[in-house]
C-alpha cells in the first residue's frame, strides 16, 4: 500500500511537505503545480517550487518528490520536462485536474479534460522528452463538465505511456464538494493496467476502508485530509496493520504548526505574516475546535511578537 501528499497550490508548499514528510507514513509528496506556457522556465523556478531538487528529489526525511508540470501544449511541456530533469528531477507528474479559471483560460488543467486526444498528447510528448528512468506519471478529475469521457482521458494517459495515474473523483464542476465518486475509479482500475492512486474525500481511517474496498485502489493520495489531521498517514497505516494508536493531541499539532510559522515567517512580508498559519488552522478546525479558538484569537494579527506569544497560550 502506498499513501501520497497530495499537491495544493499555494497550501502545500516545501516546508508543509518538510513537517509532515517527518511525521511519517507517507511514500511520497508532489509540489504544487508549474505552470508552463511557451517559455522555457529557468531552473530557479524548478528550484523555488521543489527545493528537494538538492536533495536527490527528497524531503529532508527522505520522501521521494514529484514535480508536478500543468500545460495545454505538448512542446513547451516537454521541453519544460527536460529542464526539470536537468534541473535534478526524477519524477514528474502532469496536472490534468486544475479547476482554476485563470489556469483554463490559458488553456491547461481540467479543460484538457474535454479532449483526450490532447491529454495523450502531453504525456507522451513528456515520455519521450526525458529518459526512461525518470517515472512520468499524471493526475486527472474525472472529467470537465461531466463524467463522459473518464475512461477515455484515463486510456489516453495510460497508452501514452505513464507508469501511474492519480485519480480526484469529482468533475471540475463537482469542483470540491462532497462526495468523491470512488466508483468511477474501480471501473478505471479495471480498464487501464498501470497504477491507479484513488484520490478524494479521506478525512480518516474509516474514509480510507471505504475507498479502497470501493476502488480496489492499492494507492492513496491524500490532500485536505492531512491537513485537518496531519497524523493522516500514520492512523491510517495502524489500522491497516492492527496496532493500537493514539491519535495526535492539539498540544503536538499546535508546536507542528509553530514550527511552520517560524520556518514561513522570514520567507513573507510583514503584511502577509501569519497567513500560511491561518490557512491551515482552517483545515485543522475540522479535527481539532482548539484551531477555531486559535483561529479565531489570531485572525487579524500580522505582529510576529504576537503571534509567538499566541502560540505560547494555544498549546
Ligand atoms: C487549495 C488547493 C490547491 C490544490 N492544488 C493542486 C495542485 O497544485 N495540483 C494538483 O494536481 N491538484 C491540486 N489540488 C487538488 C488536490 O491535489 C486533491 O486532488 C483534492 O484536494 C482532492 O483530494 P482531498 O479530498 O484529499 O483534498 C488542490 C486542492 C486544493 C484544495
Amino acid at each position: 500500500m502506498q499513501l501520497y501528499l497530495a499537491p495544493m497550490e499555494g497550501v502545500v508548499d516545501h516546508q508543509v511537505r518538510d513537517l509532515l514528510s517527518a511525521l511519517g507514513g507517507l511514500d511520497g509528496c508532489v509540489t504544487e503545480f508549474i505552470r508552463v506556457t511557451d517559455n522555457l522556465l529557468p531552473r530557479r523556478v524548478f528550484r523555488r517550487y521543489a527545493p528537494e531538487l538538492d536533495n536527490q528529489c527528497l524531503t529532508p526525511s527522505g520522501t521521494p518528490v514529484k514535480v508536478q508540470l500543468l500545460g495545454g501544449q505538448p512542446e513547451p511541456v516537454a521541453l519544460n520536462a527536460q529542464r526539470a530533469v536537468q534541473a535534478g528531477a526524477l519524477a514528474l507528474d502532469l496536472n490534468f485536474g486544475c479547476p482554476a479559471k485563470t489556469v483554463n483560460k490559458s488553456d491547461g488543467g481540467a479543460c484538457l479534460l474535454r479532449q483526450p486526444e490532447r491529454v495523450n498528447a502531453i504525456v507522451a510528448a513528456v515520455r519521450a522528452a526525458v529518459p526512461e528512468s525518470i517515472s512520468v506519471s499524471a493526475k486527472i478529475r474525472l472529467g470537465f463538465e461531466d463524467t463522459s469521457r473518464y475512461l477515455d482521458n484515463a486510456l489516453a494517459v495510460s497508452e501514452a505511456g505513464a507508469s501511474e495515474l492519480t485519480v480526484h473523483a469529482r468533475t471540475k464542476s463537482d469542483g470540491y464538494k462532497p462526495p468523491a465518486y470512488w466508483e468511477y475509479i474501480a471501473s478505471i482500475r479495471e480498464a487501464v493496467s498501470i497504477p491507479i492512486v484513488a484520490n478524494g474525500e479521506i478525512w480518516s481511517p474509516a474514509d480510507f476502508e471505504r475507498c479502497r474496498a470501493v476502488t480496489g485502489c492499492e494507492r492513496f493520495m491524500l490532500g485536505r485530509g492531512l491537513l485537518a489531521r496531519p497524523d493522516l498517514a500514520r492512523a491510517i497505516r495502524a489500522q491497516v496493520s492492527g496496532e493500537d494508536y493514539t491519535p495526535m493531541a492539539w498540544p503536538e499539532v499546535c508546536q507542528l504548526l509553530h514550527r511552520y510559522y517560524r520556518m514561513s515567517q522570514p520567507h513573507y512580508p510583514t503584511k502577509h505574516n501569519g497567513n500560511r498559519i491561518k490557512q491551515w488552522l482552517m483545515y485543522l478546525q475540522r479535527e481539532y475546535p482548539q484551531a477555531a479558538t486559535f483561529f479565531e484569537q489570531i485572525k487579524r494579527e500580522r505582529e510576529p511578537a504576537r503571534l509567538e506569544a499566541a502560540f505560547k497560550t494555544a498549546a
